[in-house]
């Protein structure tokens, strides 16, 4: 068998389109702007890296401590630390624009403006290949996930992004919602290309001594393996209810995590804790994935989506 075709289009209705050479991406705040990386492992091997989430105004984040473990997981409460819209256009755009791997933005905002704002700012800039709208962040005061627990208001962030903007667009939703299917719907009829699921659990941790949060901002955001069976049936039950491409993010380690993902429905999938651990995990992820297809005779990766699902 010739080598098995890695390669997935997640935005199949955009005229720009968002072509991967393979699935594996970098989530959004576990690989800095992707330049901290470079010099770390061969970040042109990834099927694309999806940059820190990006305010209008750069942000401080919140008061340490931001990160604590837990078993089989990580809390983090960093709060959008970034360095803004503008330094971002400035200072990262040029360099990711001498990449092959595609690099998309993670954005945030405040209000529907706000989103809109940044959107059009990253509108037509070298270097971006798409936008991940972020309505999903459990760790500010205000905007986040306020936007990604209504339906309505999901939608509306959606529609507003979509008009200011010809990339292509990914939402990424929260998990912390009674049914993640209904918020899926909205920004899919509001016209969104793909969609991320999930950002992370909302959680906390104790110090028993101090008899405190550990946190600084007390609640948190838990990732890493211990939501995994978690977000792989949210997938599961998302792509039986919308026809756009579903990139898989919760707790992915292995190839055979990622794969997991693929059979429930994700076209792509989003690696973060993991590579606190390994930075090479995401590459050994995109050859385990080829290693299997090839095993398997599975000769494009689009055979392999969705398998899992029993009609
Ligand atoms: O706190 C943070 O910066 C987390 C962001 C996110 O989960 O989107």
């Amino acid at each position: 068998m010739t080598n098995p075709d890695l390669s997935i289009q997640l935005a199949p209705n955009n005229h720009k389109g968002l072509l991967l050479t393979n699935p594996v991406m970098a989530a959004s705040g576990t690989f800095g702007y992707g330049t901290e990386y470079a010099d770390v492992i061969d970040i042109q091997k990834l099927g694309a890296i999806v940059s820190k989430g990006i305010t209008l105004q750069p942000r401080q984040g919140n008061p340490q401590p931001r990160l604590v473990e837990t078993p089989s997981g990580l809390l983090n409460s960093i709060g959008l630390e970034n360095i803004g819209a503008e330094a971002l256009i400035k200072e990262k755009a040029p360099l990711w624009n001498q990449w092959q791997v595609p690099v998309i933005v993670n954005i945030a905002g405040e209000s529907v403006e706000e989103y809109a704002e940044i959107a059009r700012m990253l509108n037509g800039v070298e270097g971006i290949s798409a936008i991940e709208v972020n309505i999903s962040c459990p760790n500010v005061a205000s905007g986040g996930a306020e936007f990604g627990i209504d339906p309505q208001m999901a939608a509306t962030v959606t529609s507003a992004v979509k008009q200011a903007t010809n990339l292509p667009t990914i939402v990424k939703l929260t998990p912390n919602v009674t049914d993640i299917v209904q918020i899926a719907q909205a920004v899919v009829e509001a016209g969104i290309d793909s969609l991320t699921i999930a950002n992370t659990f909302k959680g906390m941790a104790i110090d028993t001594v101090k008899r405190q949060p550990v946190l600084g901002n007390t609640v948190g955001g838990l990732s890493g393996p211990a939501i995994k069976p978690l977000v792989l049936h949210l997938v599961y039950r998302v792509a039986q209810a919308v026809e756009v491409p579903i990139i898989g993010c919760g707790g992915i380690a292995s190839a055979n995590d990622a794969l997991e993902f693929l059979m429930a429905g994700a076209s792509a999938v989003q690696v973060g804790t993991a590579t606190f651990v390994d930075p090479q995990v995401m590459i050994q992820i995109v050859d385990g994935i080829g290693r299997f297809m090839h095993q398997q005779e599975i000769a494009n990766l689009n055979q392999l989506i969705g398998t899992a699902i029993l009609r």
